[in-house]
C-alpha cells in the first residue's frame, strides 16, 4: 500500500518464523514481543529487529478482551524480558499495550500509560534508548463522545508521564477507522409471520447474509447490530417487532430478535450501519452463500 518499512510495526506478538523471515526480507524493523520464546525466536531469525515489549493492562469492560491471549505481566515479567533481550544483544526500543477492543473502561488507558512509564525507566536504566510508546487500540468505531472522553484521558496521561517530545507515541486503531465506513445492505428473500394468542405477532425475515458471513461479528466481536429499512422515505410507517435470520440451515444463524421495522416484503432491503469492523474479513461462504461484495459510494 506504499507505506515505508520504517513506519510499520509488526504487532502480532506470536509470529510464525516464516513471517519473521518475510519481515526481515522487507526490512520491517520493529516487532512486538511478550514472551521469552518470542525473544529467542527473534534472536534466531531476525536479530537486527527493534523490540517493543507488550504488557497486559486489561480494561475491566471491553467488547472483545484480548488479555487472556497477549501481553506479559508488567510487574513479574516485563523487566526480565528486557534483561533477556539485553543478554542476547537485541535492541529494545519501546513499550506497548492493548486494553481490549471496544474498551468501555476509559481509565484503563491512564493505568496502562503510567505502567508504561515505569517500564520505560527500567529500559533506560539498563541502557536502552527507549523511544516508542504504542498505546494499541480499543477506540470506539461510531461514538464520537466516547472517543473524545478517551482522547482526553490519553492526552492528560501522556502530558503527565511522557512529556518528552522525543518519545514517539503511536497507536493501532482498527475499529475506529473502519466501523462506520461500511453499511451492510441485505435483501429479504423469505418471510414468516408468527401468530400466537398470548404473544404479540412477530415478523420474521430471512436475508442473504448471516452469522457465518458478515454478521460473525455478533458471535466473535459481541456486536449489537441495528436494522433499518433501506431507503425508507416515510418514517411514519407502522413498525413491528421483527426477528431477522441469516440464510444458512442453522438456527444459530440469528441476526437480531429485537428489531422494529415496517411490514416488508421479499425483495425489500434492510440496512445495517457501522458494519465495517470485524465483519467481512472473517466471513465464510458456509452453505454456499457467498461473502458480500463491497461497493463504494461517494457522498454528495
Ligand atoms: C495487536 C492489535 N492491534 C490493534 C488491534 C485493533 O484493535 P481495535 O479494533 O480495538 O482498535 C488489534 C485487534 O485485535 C490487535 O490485535
Amino acid at each position: 500500500m506504499g507505506a515505508s518499512p520504517e513506519s510499520i510495526i509488526f504487532a502480532n506478538p506470536c509470529k510464525p518464523a516464516s513471517h519473521l523471515r518475510y519481515a526481515k526480507e522487507k526490512r520491517i524493523m520493529t516487532s512486538t514481543v511478550d514472551t521469552e520464546y518470542e525473544i529467542y525466536k527473534i534472536a534466531k531469525h531476525y536479530p537486527e529487529s527493534n523490540l517493543v515489549i507488550r504488557f497486559l493492562c486489561e480494561a475491566k469492560d471491553a467488547q472483545c478482551p484480548l488479555g487472556d491471549k497477549f501481553g506479559c505481566n508488567a510487574e513479574a515479567d516485563a523487566a526480565s524480558l528486557m534483561l533477556l533481550a539485553k543478554s542476547l544483544s537485541l535492541s529494545v526500543t519501546g513499550i506497548s499495550f492493548h486494553v481490549g477492543s471496544g474498551c468501555n473502561d476509559f481509565p484503563a488507558y491512564n493505568r496502562a500509560i503510567s505502567i508504561a512509564k515505569n517500564l520505560f525507566k527500567f529500559g533506560e536504566m539498563i541502557g536502552y534508548n527507549m523511544k516508542i510508546l504504542d498505546i494499541g487500540g480499543g477506540f470506539p468505531g461510531a461514538d464520537d463522545d466516547k472517543f473524545a472522553t478517551i482522547a482526553e484521558i490519553v492526552n492528560t496521561s501522556l502530558e503527565k508521564y511522557f512529556p518528552d517530545e522525543n518519545v514517539e507515541i503511536i497507536s493501532e486503531p482498527g475499529r475506529f477507522f473502519v466501523a462506520s465506513a461500511y453499511t451492510l445492505v441485505c435483501k429479504i428473500h423469505a418471510k414468516r409471520d408468527v401468530r400466537s394468542e398470548k404473544k404479540a405477532d412477530l415478523r420474521m425475515y430471512y436475508i442473504n447474509d448471516g452469522v457465518y458471513g458478515s454478521f460473525n461479528c455478533i458471535l466473535y466481536d459481541h456486536q449489537k447490530v441495528t436494522a433499518e429499512h433501506f431507503l425508507e422515505e416515510n418514517d411514519n410507517l407502522q413498525k413491528f417487532k421483527t426477528l431477522i435470520w441469516g440464510p444458512s440451515c442453522d438456527a444459530l444463524d440469528k441476526i437480531t430478535d429485537d428489531a422494529y421495522l415496517p411490514n416488508l416484503s421479499c425483495g425489500d432491503l434492510i440496512a445495517f450501519p457501522n458494519m465495517g469492523a470485524y465483519t467481512v474479513p472473517i466471513a465464510s461462504p458456509f452453505n454456499g452463500f457467498l461473502v458480500p461484495k463491497t461497493l463504494y459510494f461517494k457522498a454528495n
